[in-house]
C-alpha cells in the first residue's frame, strides 16, 4: 500500500480538478472490478458485484486542498484564497505547484501584520515572474494549486506528506477492492470529487447509488501532541471508528457492527469523536429516505498542512477490518 500511497499524494488534485487522481486509480483498478464508470461532477465508481441485493457503498474523497489565483497584482505575484480549509500558519513559506508545472514559493507582507490573522490575504505566491503580464503568460486567474509533493518517511511506520487527506484513504479503498474475493454484498467503491469544499461529490454520488448501508474512509485529527486539541484519537493506535464529527453522528448499528467485526478480527481500533471536521457520510446518510453509515478514519496530525503524518500501521487495521466487513452478509 506504501507504493501506491506515495503515487497517490504526489498526483496534482485539488477541489474540481481530480482527474490525474482519478486516472491512476482506474489503472490501478481496471483489472480488479466488474464495472468501473465516471459521472458527471468526476466521481469515480468501482464496482463488484455480489450474491445478494444489499449495496455497501464505500467512500473516500481524491480532492486535497488547495489555492486558487484571484488576482495578479503589477510586479506578477499571485494573490491566493483557499480552496479548502487552510490556516494561514500552514501555508507560509511553502512550495505550491500548478496543474501545467509551475512551481511558486509563498511569501509573505512583513508591515502590518496581524498575526492572529488566519486568513492568507497577506500572503502572495511568487513564480518568479517579472510582471503582471510574464506572471499571466504562466497562470491565470481562477488557476488552482497545491503544496508541492513531499514525502518522507519517520521512524518505523509513519510518513509525512501532503495530501494524506485524504489519499491515504483512497490507497485504503483501491487494496480494499483488490482484495475483495467472493462478496456476498455488491460493493461500490467510490471516489468522490470536492469533499473538500462541501462534500459536493458525495451528494451526487450516494444519490446514484442508494446503498443499503454507507461507509467513509477518511482522515481525523489526533489529540497527541503537545498541547494539542482535546481529541480521544491517537496515532498508531489502530483504525478510529466515527462516532460524531460536525457534519454527521454516525449510525448506533453501524458502530456496533464495526466494532463487533473489529473485535472478532482482532483489529487494533480506538473510537473518534471530532467537534469540528466533517465527511462524505454526512451526504450518504441523508440521500433518499436516509441510509445506515458509519466511517473509518485513518489518525493523521497537522491534518491540513503540508506535513500531514499518518502511520502505514493504522491503515493495515483499516485494511483487516474492511475485509472482514465486507465478507459478511448484509
Ligand atoms: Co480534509
Ligand atoms: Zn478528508
Amino acid at each position: 500500500m506504501k507504493d501506491l500511497l506515495k503515487k497517490l499524494c504526489a498526483t496534482f488534485g485539488p477541489s474540481g480538478h481530480e482527474e490525474k487522481v482519478r486516472r491512476l486509480i482506474e489503472e490501478e483498478l481496471r483489472p480488479h472490478v466488474d464495472e468501473l464508470r465516471t459521472d458527471v461532477m468526476g466521481n469515480l465508481y468501482a464496482l463488484k458485484r455480489g450474491k445478494s441485493d444489499a449495496t455497501i457503498m464505500l467512500a473516500a474523497h481524491m480532492d486535497q486542498i488547495g489555492f486558487i489565483v484571484i488576482d495578479v497584482d503589477k510586479k506578477g505575484f499571485l494573490r491566493i484564497s483557499p480552496v479548502g480549509g487552510i490556516h494561514r500558519a500552514c501555508a507560509l513559506a511553502r512550495r505550491v505547484v500548478f496543474s501545467n508545472g509551475v512551481t511558486g514559493v509563498i511569501g509573505w507582507e512583513t508591515e502590518d501584520v496581524d498575526h492572529r490573522d488566519k486568513s492568507l490575504d497577506k500572503l502572495f505566491v511568487d513564480i518568479g515572474a517579472a510582471d503582471r503580464e510574464e506572471a499571466l503568460k504562466r497562470v491565470m486567474i481562477g488557476d488552482m494549486a497545491v503544496f508541492a509533493p513531499d514525502w518522507a518517511e519517520l521512524g518505523e511506520d509513519l510518513v509525512a506528506s501532503p495530501a494524506l487527506d485524504n489519499r491515504s484513504g483512497c490507497a485504503l479503498l483501491v487494496q480494499t477492492m483488490k482484495n475483495l474475493k467472493d462478496c456476498p454484498n455488491n460493493v461500490v467503491g467510490v471516489f468522490t470529487v470536492q469533499e473538500e469544499v462541501g462534500l459536493r461529490g458525495a451528494r451526487a454520488a450516494s444519490y446514484d447509488v442508494a446503498p443499503t448501508v454507507g461507509l467513509a474512509l477518511d482522515v481525523t485529527a489526533t489529540g497527541d501532541t503537545p498541547k494539542g486539541e482535546k481529541l480521544p484519537v491517537k496515532l498508531g493506535e489502530g483504525i478510529a471508528i466515527k462516532v460524531m464529527d460536525k457534519s454527521l453522528i454516525t449510525s448506533p448499528g453501524v458502530v456496533a457492527g464495526l466494532e463487533q467485526a473489529a473485535r472478532s478480527a482482532g483489529v487494533r481500533w480506538q473510537r473518534e469523536v471530532l467537534y469540528f471536521g466533517g465527511t462524505d457520510a454526512a451526504e450518504i446518510q441523508t440521500t433518499h429516505s436516509g441510509v445506515p453509515v458509519g466511517v473509518l478514519s485513518i489518525p493523521c496530525r497537522y491534518v491540513h498542512s503540508a506535513v500531514e503524518v499518518v502511520s502505514l500501521r493504522d491503515m493495515e487495521e483499516g485494511l483487516k477490518l474492511l475485509a472482514t466487513v465486507l465478507g459478511k452478509a448484509e
